[in-house]
């Protein structure tokens, strides 16, 4: 049989080669020629061979929901797998994606689905020994070990799917390009291939992608054109915690968040994520403050923890684990300007609990109020949730959305909320603890015995030196650590 006929596609400037080039000739650009088929196979499309209609006469309710089986995975996808939808699964190896899926085919196939999973990159036997970990072993649930695109094609036509899993996506090829699997051509040529396979008969169909280091899908940046929904599954590995979240979804929002948590057993969807981040919580400690985040949609409680400790540093160092560096250096420079706390001879280590990123400023009134905690060693009242952003001025800005987030503490059973001045009144079973500056958010909680300006009274900078000084400022050092509690208040 003849070699199917092939080119080289510069992904710049769209030139064509008929053998691979290293330098496009038209815009001088390295490395950007793809192999794709001459005769290329049409974009393919849900709507395809459908006449125009007056957009009032267009119902709604086409898309019919699939169930997954799995809870964490019906929320993120709005309900469950649309009929003929392509889903592209990336992450990380080894981040749980084919622990996800199998578990999915596999809880669908209970319910009568014809599943099929394709595993480019295990033995059928290796599948079979996770999905007996996972009690995956169910009638209506197939099993391939097959890269070839074609093969994969072939399986679909004789066994007729309702879902197919195509693990993974990079993995697979079609021996008529010339490329090697993996290249950027092999994989956006298989994934039009599949997809169009899909649309044909109505089949769902996931695709899973390996993530590269920059965290981008490795190659397929392309595919995310030419799928229905993409989901990113993320997690430390070192934590049983895993988020997974629609990066584009053509049914339904992208703002829900499902989270998993990895068990010998397979994932456990989490339905209670926040009373989950909660549970290890070691109450009455100073450094310690829980803050109502938004990811997305769903609002997470998350303890946040500070340690200032003495340094020997000329730079001491800053941690942020899971939290925003940026924004703990902002705020410890506010700390240190407008409330008289002074950091340049401690290390300041932070940390977000449970795996968890913190990237919203909303997390900040509770940063600073965890490192004032650890630095006067007075712990914050456990029933206490703190929301709100600083500014440089050392004032509080009230945060997105701030009832959610104290809606969600409520329902937890806390009973306490530091927040801006100006914030929405709070739900019931919470007392708002109202403050316009950090300072006072500080004198509120206990984490400060004054709430004077710039400078504490004369008194306290004596106190706090231990001797007796005649008040000079310019002898005052700032930057030693001192409990905040010991200093007077006048
Ligand atoms: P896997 O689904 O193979 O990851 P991916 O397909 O994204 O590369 O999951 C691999 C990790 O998950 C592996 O390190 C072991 C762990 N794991 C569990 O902790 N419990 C389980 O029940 C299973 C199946 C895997
Ligand atoms: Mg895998």
């Amino acid at each position: 049989m003849a070699k199917a006929k092939t080119i080289f596609l510069c992904r710049n400037c769209g030139h064509q080669a008929h053998k691979w080039i290293g330098q496009c000739p038209d815009c001088n650009e390295w490395n950007t020629h793809d192999e794709e088929m001459a005769e290329r196979i049409s974009k393919p499309s849900l709507l395809a061979g459908q006449p125009p209609r007056l957009i009032g006469d267009v119902t709604v309710d086409n898309f019919q929901t699939v169930s997954s089986g799995v809870p964490e995975l019906n929320r993120v996808l709005g309900g469950g797998f649309v009929d003929g939808s392509v889903t592209l699964v990336g992450g990380e190896p080894g981040i749980g994606k084919s622990t996800l899926l199998l578990q999915a085919v596999a809880a669908m196939s209970r319910a009568g689905k014809t599943c099929l999973y394709v595993s480019a990159e295990e033995s059928a036997e290796q599948v079979r020994l996770r999905a007996d970990r996972l009690n995956a072993v169910v009638d209506n649930l197939w099993l391939v070990s097959e890269t070839s695109l074609q093969g994969v094609l072939a399986h679909c036509d004789s066994l007729k799917p309702d879902m197919v899993i195509i693990d993974s996506i990079q993995t697979i090829h079609d021996p008529d390009l010339t490329s090697a699997p993996g290249s950027v051509g092999q994989v956006r040529h298989c994934a039009h291939g599949l997809v169009t396979e899909a649309k044909r008969r109505a089949m769902s169909t996931v695709l899973v992608g390996h993530v590269t280091k920059e965290g981008g899908l490795a190659g397929p940046r392309a595919l995310e054109h030419v799928v229905d929904t993409v989901l990113a599954f993320e997690g430390d590995r070192h934590h049983a915690l895993r988020l997974l979240r629609a990066v584009k979804h053509r049914f339904g929002a992208t703002d829900e968040l499902g989270v998993f948590e990895m068990m010998g057993t397979g994932l456990e969807s989490v339905s209670d994520p926040s009373r989950l981040f909660l549970s290890d919580r070691a109450k009455g400690v100073a450094g310690s403050v829980v803050v109502p985040v938004l990811d997305g949609h769903r609002p997470l409680l998350v303890e946040v923890q500070a340690l200032v400790a003495p340094s020997n540093l000329a730079s001491p160092r800053r941690s942020a684990q899971g939290v925003d560096t940026g924004r703990l250096s902002l705020i410890i420079a506010v700390l240190e300007r407008r409330s008289q706390i002074g950091f340049a001879k401690t290390d300041v280590f932070t940390s977000a609990i449970g795996g968890v990123k913190i990237t919203e400023p909303a997390a900040d009134l509770g940063m600073a109020l965890a490192l004032a905690s650890s630095v006067t060693g007075n712990p914050l009242d456990s029933g206490l949730v703190a929301c709100g952003e600083v500014g440089l001025a050392g004032e509080l800005r009230q945060s997105a959305q701030t009832e959610r987030r104290l809606a969600e503490a409520a329902r937890v059973g806390f009973t306490k909320a530091v927040i801006p001045a100006g914030a929405p009144a709070t739900p019931d079973g919470i007392i708002g603890l109202r403050a316009e500056t950090l300072s006072e958010a500080l004198h509120l909680t206990g984490m400060m015995g004054n709430q004077s300006g710039f400078r504490p009274p004369a008194s306290a900078r004596r106190a706090s030196q231990g001797r007796a000084r005649s008040g000079a400022e310019a002898d005052v050092d700032w930057a030693e650590v001192r409990p905040l509690r010991s200093i007077p208040n006048d």
